[in-house]
């Protein structure tokens, strides 16, 4: 299977937006030798018991895949900080909302790519419902330099419901520019 940073964090902020969150910021930075991303919402949050659960990739809400018994969003979080040196946080408040910190070392040999950034801020932008997103990309390395900030509803202010191939063309046009600096 082909795993990259950037699926994993499509996975947990996906996350975000099944919580029923209507506001999600996503602050993904970037050096030569480190990956930092924050992924916070304001949605229905997880107790305690939840949170220890969640380890456990046994454990999925038993709502969203009615026929799986495994949820990998997070134990995959777990397992490769875990295998490459890096670093997790989650922080979450019942009703109030939740914070996922990881970190990620670029340097060690078995982190796993960090993947394509803008097929990733595209992925985030389109999930279904009405929830703003906000993200935040900073890159920092010796050959870029990058700081932007991009708003679900002001793109689809201007590009649209991103919903049609044109729309989302458009999308893609901007973000590589973007990206591109
Ligand atoms: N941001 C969040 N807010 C509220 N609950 C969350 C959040 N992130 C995870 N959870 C809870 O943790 C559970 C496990 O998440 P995980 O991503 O590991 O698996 P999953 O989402 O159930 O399945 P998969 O990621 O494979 O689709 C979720 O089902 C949900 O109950
Ligand atoms: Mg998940």
């Amino acid at each position: 299977m082909h795993y990259t940073l950037c699926d994993l964090i499509a996975d947990l902020t996906q996350n975000a937006v099944e919580a029923a969150s209507s506001h999600i910021r996503v602050e993904f930075t970037e050096s030569d030798d480190k990956l930092t991303v924050y992924i916070r919402d304001n949605g229905k949050g997880m107790d305690g018991e939840l949170l220890k659960k969640v380890r456990d990739p046994f454990y999925t809400d038993g709502i969203k895949h009615p026929n799986r018994k495994i949820g990998m969003g997070i134990p995959f979080l777990i397992q490769t900080t875990a295998d490459t040196g890096g670093n997790w946080k989650i922080d979450s408040v019942p009703g109030k909302g939740t914070v996922v910190y990881m970190c990620f070392d670029l340097s060690n040999i078995d982190t796993p790519p960090v993947g394509d950034v803008c097929r990733l801020f595209r992925q985030l932008l389109i999930f279904p419902g009405s929830y703003e997103l906000e993200i935040v990309r900073t890159k920092h390395t010796k050959d870029c330099s990058l700081n932007y900030t991009l708003l679900r509803s002001e793109l689809s202010d201007a590009l649209g419901k991103m919903e049609t191939a044109a729309d989302l063309a458009l999308l893609d046009e901007f973000l590589q520019s973007q990206e591109n600096g």
